[in-house]
């Protein structure tokens, strides 16, 4: 979603400019291209070669150094943002965008922008509570400037209380979010994702390779495209995507109780998890002793099929599956759609390079009811996702 956006990035003088760094590698791993402009203050606490190394882009300081002025005038930023982000924003620049004072570069771009503006505040809890800096963001506010509020804990000048800048994953959501259309507002959509673990003992499961992450990517583009969205996960080691209510689950039967108890709530239910079929008939209480001379034979049994069973009764919803395949591809997808009753089924052949379990990228095919088949060539997760959202829509009109 940020592929190709144009990003100012403003940066204040505050202790927390160093998490604008990290929030500039967030932003040019998602394909935008950021262009940083740094307050004076702000050269104080962290320096513009380090912005210029994340970003590839020069950085802005002076509204009027001719050189930087001839490359690339003020005018020219504010005109080609698709947004600007000011992280941190301090008292001062607030004080100075609500008070229409635009005496330095930063503060000449936001004027002069017409694209939205997001500011992440961030200083001491008293001047936060400041009423004169609460008037200001209202100010700021009324007149459709957008602001992430700071969080809670202790602050750098030793106050405790809100003030903390709040971390660049919550900043990059908010600039994903409001550069996203909100076409999945007043929706409820429910995804899986993650292995499932089929216990054996205390100590030993059956799994799979899934990491979680092509499931996830759903769950934060269709949070940022403004649906509820409740993601049951089997254990991975991913944060949880801002926004999402998560349900954490280990094995098959507890991802069918969640997802059994929150699908009547449900508009679209998509499943990406990667379900254990099987599961051992029975769980040792305690851990299994080698033996010196036998084998082990394991006695297997199913796991319930928790997309069939909900597309036995899936009222209104759209149901939406995938398919982990090494061979026949088209016909095992195809069989799945019919057997467990969904309106579109999400093939990726494992065996191919950048597809599948664990990677960043996937290759699919999607699958109608009916016999369409549409493929989509290599593209990341997150890509995947959105395509993926957009067809959804387009079978709900
Ligand atoms: O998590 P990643 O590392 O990003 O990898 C992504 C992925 C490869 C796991 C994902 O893209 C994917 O293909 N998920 C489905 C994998 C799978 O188990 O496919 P399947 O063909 O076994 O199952 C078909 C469908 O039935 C799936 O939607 C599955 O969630 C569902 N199912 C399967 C078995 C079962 N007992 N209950 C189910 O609900």
């Amino acid at each position: 979603m940020l592929q190709g956006k144009e990003i100012i990035l403003g940066v204040c003088g505050g202790i927390a400019a160093y998490k604008a760094a990290e929030l500039t590698r967030l932003y040019i791993k998602a394909n935008a291209n950021v262009h940083v402009v740094m307050t004076r203050a702000a050269q104080e606490f962290i320096t513009p070669l380090t912005f210029q190394t994340l970003s590839g882009n020069p950085v802005h300081t002076d509204l009027f150094n001719l050189y930087q002025e001839s490359e690339i005038s003020h005018i020219s930023l504010a005109e080609r943002a698709d947004i600007c982000v000011v992280a941190p924003a301090t008292a001062n620049v607030i004080g100075k965008l609500a008070g229409g004072i635009a005496d330095d570069l930063l503060t000449t771009t936001l004027m002069a922008t017409r694209a939205p503006i997001l500011l992440a505040p961030a200083m001491n809890v008293n001047m936060w509570e400041n009423s004169i800096c609460t008037d200001n963001r209202q100010r700021l506010q009324n007149n459709g400037y957008r602001i992430l509020d700071p969080i809670s804990g202790m602050l750098a000048c030793g106050w405790e209380g809100k003030g903390k800048l709040p971390e660049p994953a919550a900043i990059f959501a908010k600039t994903l979010e409001l550069l996203t259309p909100n076409d999945l507002a007043g929706r409820t959509v429910l995804i899986s994702a993650g292995p499932t673990r089929e216990e054996i003992d205390p100590v030993r499961f059956i799994s799979n390779y899934s990491s979680g992450k092509m499931g996830y990517a759903i769950a934060a583009a269709a949070c940022q495209r403004g649906a509820r969205t409740i993601l049951v996960s089997g254990p991975t080691c991913l944060p949880q995507p801002h926004g999402v209510e998560r349900i954490d689950v280990t094995s098959a039967q507890q991802m069918r109780t969640a997802m059994l108890n929150h699908a009547p709530q449900a508009d679209i239910i998509i499943k990406a998890a990667a379900v254990a079929d099987y599961r051992p008939a029975t769980r040792a209480d305690q851990k299994i002793k080698k033996s010196d001379d036998l084998d082990m034979i394991l006695a297997l049994e199913k796991t319930p099929d928790i997309l069939a069973e909900i597309g036995e009764d899936k009222g209104r919803a759209i149901l939406v599956g995938f398919a982990a395949e090494t061979e026949n591809l088209l016909d095992n997808a195809a069989a799945k759609l019919e057997q467990k009753n969904l309106d579109l089924i999400v093939a990726n052949d494992i065996s191919q390079e950048g597809a599948g379990f664990d990677g960043d990228t996937n290759i699919v095919r999607l699958l109608y009811r009916g016999g369409r088949i549409e493929e989509l060539p290599l593209m990341t997760k997150e890509a995947v996702a959105n395509q993926l959202l957009d067809r959804i829509l387009g079978l709900t009109l």
